[in-house]
């Protein structure tokens, strides 16, 4: 019997289920049960009301669809606004969790600037629509020579979403709390990685706060950059695998 939990994952912004193809294809071959959640508002669902965009009821959300779909405790897993959602979630519901993953991401909360670049983001969202976030986040998402394939890729699923959604989301994230504080009570086995081109959460930063967990490990991502599980899906699915044989191993 495969006794590999339950692995839920959750996409960054502003992208969708379709960005873990190939952690799904790895995980699937695994034998694992895997599942990629689209947060409120993006791919194919519709968004939350108003009071219910936030990355905190983001969580609540994907909670309630794990207890809905899942066998807790699962693998938890987020990528750069889906750990924001990762870490909001193991705060009020650590105990659906029996380990995390969490890529691309940090948990403090936007700097001044930052909240500033969303806004005007949201205007013109408001003005252009999404076309607009495929030419001001292709660049910060992907390393300086990306593929065209890859970026193809990722501009296609920019390209799906709803702009309602993406100024939704973009809310939520620049009203997010910090969540450095909490992260010494997460006592589960976490992998935290990184592409080492990442210009929004660079490595340096990455391992600061990783030091704050105490079962946790950091891998770097050689030859990607923020969204290190398109860019580089071998090394990433490599690193999980790894991860996912030493946790049940342990609990044999
Ligand atoms: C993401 O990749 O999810 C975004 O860059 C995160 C953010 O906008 O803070």
């Amino acid at each position: 019997m495969n006794d590999t939990p339950d692995i839920v994952l959750v996409h960054g912004f502003p992208l969708d289920e379709g960005m873990w193809a190939d952690q799904v294809k790895f995980l699937q071959a695994f034998g694992a049960r895997v599942f990629t959640p689209n947060l409120p508002g993006f791919g194919s669902r519709p968004g939350n009301p108003a009071h219910r965009c936030s990355i905190s009821a983001f969580a609540e959300d994907i909670h309630q669809y794990i207890i809905r779909n899942c066998t807790p405790p699962c693998i938890i897993g987020g990528f750069s606004m889906g750990g924001y959602v990762v870490l909001s979630l193991l705060n009020r519901f650590g105990k659906d969790a029996c380990a995390a993953i969490l890529m691309d991401t940090h948990p403090a909360a936007d700097s001044p600037e930052t909240r500033q670049g969303r806004l005007q983001s949201i205007s013109r969202l408001q003005s252009v629509g999404v076309k607009t976030l495929v030419d001001e986040m292709l660049p910060r998402l992907l390393s300086p020579a990306p593929s065209p394939q890859i970026r193809d890729r990722v501009a296609g699923i920019i390209e799906r979403q709803n702009p309602i959604g993406m100024i939704q989301a973009q809310m939520a994230a620049a009203m997010r709390i910090d969540q450095t504080d909490h992260l010494h009570k997460i006592t589960i086995p976490c992998l935290v990685m990184g592409g080492t081109w990442d210009a929004i959460t660079p490595p340096e930063m990455m391992k600061i706060w990783q030091s704050k967990i105490g079962r946790s490990r950091w891998v770097e991502i050689p030859n990607a950059g923020h969204l290190s599980p398109m860019e580089a899906p071998d090394q990433v699915n490599q690193a999980i695998g790894s991860f996912i044989t030493e946790i049940t191993s342990a609990g044999r």
